[in-house]
């Protein structure tokens, strides 16, 4: 029996090609076995189904295996999976597994299964990331950079301030994630079609036995929305705009221009043609799946607009960009990680990187203010004069400022002179640096506080991310072991 029903003709192999998910199904079709396993127990339990026409219809959905034949032609894996139910074990007993639900609220409940692990996957690779960073931080943290702004030189940082920025912008992504899950986390079996059903369904029961923490409230809305794909989409954008900048650095600091860092060999790639090659691909990728994962969000975004509700085959067009967006990001910030963690710092390159390339100047500045009665804006314009006879000249701006900071003050009517020591002192990176005093800035004597603190917050995410993960597997566990289900299933309403 064609469980598609004789009112209409067959679809034409073109246009059933062109409408089916069948391809893309693959990727929930475990879920919508245990979305059907769940829901025949609710039928059960409530005294819907016999409870051995039940019993058949659970056998056959323990013993089928989630593989989608590359041959099979169906509209999806939702029709598929019931039409080989209804061919197995006969349409007296099959027949009665969309008793109450649809394939609306079923893929919209499976996507949100499947998503689950993904955000929880996405998040981990954030964290992968974020330990990747705070390990090199303790390494190699006080090693000093160039900060640029408009990619200019602008003043000298550490290392660990560098990263931990990075770290610091993850940290927000993770959060999200987990905040995320949450609005995922909840289940629309029971909505049907869109107006809920006369089936005696416990949707909070469905939702339980499908590991969920409660059910989307209105049924409209449960089938309708795919806010929650949007959300992750722009989740794992977030997380990859972060990655591409991170990535981009890698690549400029790896270059001979920079050549701040090395990569390991494992992350490049060498060229067919210049055999001295070496070729930051990976990083490059990472670069470029940004702009997959954000072309992901846009098609989303744009598949939703003015899309009248409620379920409209659209909404299957979302869905693969959902998975190919999350498995980017995922696999583009654990390859991130790995690259972060491995890569060596040249330090001797580093060291004349920041050596008299005046980018201390305004330690100068500040003296002068803190220490001789100028504004700010006065000592400003006082090394601005230094400076640039010190960028004409060819000499460094300690030498300049020692010999003619007592006549470019002198101009102002505040004659200051300060001894050559001192000076030097003053334009020197690590007393700079160490010179900061402000919360958050890059003194050097910051960094073992500033690491214990991250540590814990990596400690917290990562607890979040095991209490969440193991009671997603047990949950998993629970349904697709019969037994567990049986359990579960002793009627409550007697026929
Ligand atoms: N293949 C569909 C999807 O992925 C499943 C729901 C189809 N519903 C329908 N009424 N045709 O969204």
């Amino acid at each position: 029996m064609d469980i598609r029903g004789p009112r209409l003709r067959k679809p034409s192999d073109e246009a059933l090609a062109f409408t089916s998910s069948m391809a893309s199904d693959g990727r929930i079709a475990r879920h919508v076995i245990g979305v059907n396993m769940a829901h025949m127990a609710a039928l059960m339990r409530a005294g819907e189904v016999d409870r051995a026409v039940g019993a058949k219809c659970m056998k056959f959905l323990s013993g089928t295996s989630p593989e989608i034949s590359p041959g099979a032609s169906a509209e999806d894996y939702h029709q598929q999976l019931e039409q080989d139910a209804v061919d197995a074990i006969g349409v007296e007993a099959a027949g009665y597994l969309n008793y109450g639900k649809s394939r609306n609220d079923q893929v919209a409940t499976a996507i949100r299964m499947e998503l689950r692990s993904q955000v929880l996957g996405l998040i981990g690779a954030a964290v992968a990331l974020q330990k990747a960073l705070l390990r090199q931080s303790g390494r190699s943290g006080t090693l000093l950079v160039p900060g640029y702004t408009h990619l200019q030189r602008a003043q000298p940082v550490t290392l660990a301030h560098h990263y931990l920025a990075y770290f610091d912008a993850l940290q927000r992504d993770a959060e999200r994630g987990l905040q995320l899950y949450a609005r995922v986390n909840i289940s629309p079996m029971g909505s049907a079609a869109m107006a809920g059903t006369s089936v005696r369904l416990d949707r909070r029961f469905v939702a339980h036995l499908l590991g969920f923490s409660g059910i989307v409230r209105n049924a409209m809305d449960a089938v309708s929305s795919r806010d929650v794909a949007v959300e992750s989409l722009s989740f794992a954008t977030m997380t990859m705009l972060d990655a591409s900048r991170l990535a981009e650095e890698l690549i400029l600091w790896s270059s001979a221009e920079f050549g701040f860092l090395e990569l390991a060999d494992a992350y490049a790639a060498s060229s067919s043609i210049m055999p001295q090659k070496k070729n930051a691909v990976a990083a490059e990728l990472v670069r470029a799946k940004a702009g997959s994962v954000l072309g992901d969000l846009v098609a989303a975004c744009a598949i939703l607009k003015a899309l009248p509700y409620s379920y409209n085959l659209d909404l299957q067009e979302v869905t693969p960009q959902l998975w190919r967006a999350m498995d980017d990001a995922t696999r583009s910030l654990n390859l991130l990680a790995g690259m972060v963690g491995s890569a060596k710092f040249d330090q001797s390159r580093l060291r004349r990187s920041i050596t008299d390339d005046n980018s201390t100047a305004v330690g100068l500045a500040n003296y002068l203010v803190s220490n001789h009665g100028l504004s700010f804006r006065q000592a400003h314009s006082v090394v601005g004069h230094l400076v640039r006879t010190s960028v004409e000249s060819g000499k460094p701006l300690h030498e300049v400022a020692s010999r003619q900071l007592a006549a470019v003050t002198g101009r102002l009517g505040k004659k200051v002179s300060i001894d050559a020591a001192t000076i030097k002192a003053l334009l020197d990176p690590v007393t700079f640096l160490e010179g900061i005093s402000t919360e958050g800035g890059s003194n050097p004597r910051f960094i073992p506080r500033e690491l214990k603190v991250r540590e814990r917050e990596l400690e917290r995410t990562g607890s979040a991310l095991s209490g969440l993960s193991s009671a997603l597997k047990a949950s998993e566990r629970k349904l697709h072991a019969t037994s567990g289900l049986a359990r579960e299933v002793k009627p409550r309403i007697e026929h």
